[in-house]
């Protein structure tokens, strides 16, 4: 391989998997999030916990409250509470909403089992609303046609980085007076219409776990919301029925333990100033891989909406397979002969997942579907078409802040190539 003048190497034309040099590392794709500053958060906090004679529970702490503002005002929202993952958050904001066992929660068909299964412990019955095709994310228009008398939430998912249509979800959620959560695991700092992810809907849980854009140090969430209200009872299920009032503290209601501790606090901190910064790395790589593989027929960054900005929590590839010889399989796989970090898929339809098919949430028991009022089944066989073609007609690069743009270039010859070989 030989530098060129654009930077680009020039190498033999011809597909590591048939025999080419591979055009990419796997050191490049490397992601370096953890840094001296969090290590020194870290360490301040565990000389404070000394200092003050203390573990790291958040009572009597520091960390976890200024976390919980700093969260809230970055997102625009007045209140936030920190919880100890996603799918933490999202059943306490579930939780909150005191629904009757046996009633439907509008759910996205594409998404983590941590961004589902929540809904199915609340005793609540998953019904899918489709995506858009071309897109991972529910359309507002499905989401429409699955609203039934039954109906008590809808549950909203970025999936990718990629904002959902929020502005009209909001506006049939009001017109059918329901509350809408916002699962932001996926799409920290996401816009759309320049406003941010988490800020649209009742309530919005967002992940911090490892992967995510940014961490608590490997596990975290964190609720957001502008009803001060709300947020007191999500706080007090989150924390084994704990009130705070103004006649003391009392244990008044069933919940769970999902605190987030000092520690994590710490670091996560420090990981959300330094946001905005990962945000535009990331979009800067976007845009820039964007752009090189503008002339590709069999390739194409996954379609947003319009006005939406997203925060690419990783790049959903569209491969045109009418433009080759090869499935999206064999594509993906000659990418991976070159060290590009790919995956045919993300996940499966959740409502495929053998749990929900076999109905085996509470054992054999068929709960909470069988908590519907006699007669009403729920079949979900190819219940979202949309979503399943998306799939398959995507795949998926690992993307984060420390690829370089070069990297990036060198990611799009590869493509390049492969696209040549494969015609
Ligand atoms: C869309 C979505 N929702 C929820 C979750 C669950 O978050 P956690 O792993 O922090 O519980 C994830 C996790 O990856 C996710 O991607």
């Amino acid at each position: 391989m030989h530098p060129s003048p654009t930077g680009i190497p020039t190498t033999s034309s011809k597909p590591a998997i048939l025999g080419g040099d591979p055009l990419c590392q796997a050191s490049e794709f490397q992601r370096d999030l953890i840094g001296d500053q969090e290590e020194k958060a870290a360490l301040d906090a565990i000389r404070w916990a000394r200092t003050h004679h203390k573990a790291f529970d958040r009572y009597g702490g520091i960390e976890v409250d200024a976390y919980e503002k700093d969260f809230a005002s970055y997102v625009g929202l007045s209140v936030a509470t920190a919880t100890s993952s996603g799918t933490a958050s999202i059943h306490a904001i579930l939780a909150a909403l005191d629904l009757e066992p046996g009633c439907e929660v509008i759910c996205p068909p594409i998404t983590d089992p941590g961004g589902i299964s929540p809904v199915l412990f609340s005793l609540a019955i998953p019904v899918f609303a489709d995506t858009r095709s071309d897109s991972f994310n529910m359309s507002p228009t499905a989401i429409l046609q699955a609203i039934t008398p039954r109906t008590r939430a809808i549950l909203v998912t970025h999936i990718a980085g990629e904002p959902c249509e929020m502005e009209e979800i909001m506006e049939i959620a009001k017109t059918h007076n329901l509350p809408v959560i916002e699962d932001v695991a996926q799409a920290h700092g996401a816009l759309y219409h320049g406003k941010m992810c988490g800020s649209f809907g009742h309530a919005s849980a967002f992940s911090m776990m490892g992967g995510k854009h940014h961490t608590s140090g490997g596990q975290g969430g964190m609720v957001v919301t502008d009803n001060p209200a709300l947020l007191e009872k999500i706080k007090a299920f989150a924390d084994r029925g704990k009130f705070w009032t103004s006649r003391g503290v009392r244990n008044q209601t069933a919940g769970l333990n999902y605190r987030m501790t000092e520690l994590e606090a710490a670091i996560g901190r420090v990981q959300l100033r330094r946001l905005p910064d990962i945000l535009k790395r990331r979009r800067d790589g976007a845009l820039h891989f964007q752009k090189m593989i503008q002339g590709s027929q069999l390739f194409s960054l996954g379609w947003i909406p319009e006005g939406a900005i997203s925060s690419y929590w990783f790049l959903r590839i569209k491969v045109h397979t009418q433009f080759s010889s090869r499935s999206k399989e064999e594509i993906v796989k000659a990418m991976a002969a070159e060290n590009i970090p790919s995956a045919p898929t993300y996940t499966s339809i959740i409502y495929n997942q053998p749990w929900i098919q076999d109905r085996a949430i509470f054992a054999k028991s068929g709960i909470p579907w069988s908590l519907a009022p006699q007669g009403i089944e729920y079949d979900y066989t190819h219940a979202c078409p949309n979503a399943e073609q998306a799939l398959a007609d995507h795949i998926l690069i690992s993307l984060n802040e420390s690829v370089s743009k070069e990297t990036l270039s060198r990611v799009a010859l590869a493509m390049q190539r492969i696209e040549s070989a494969y015609r």
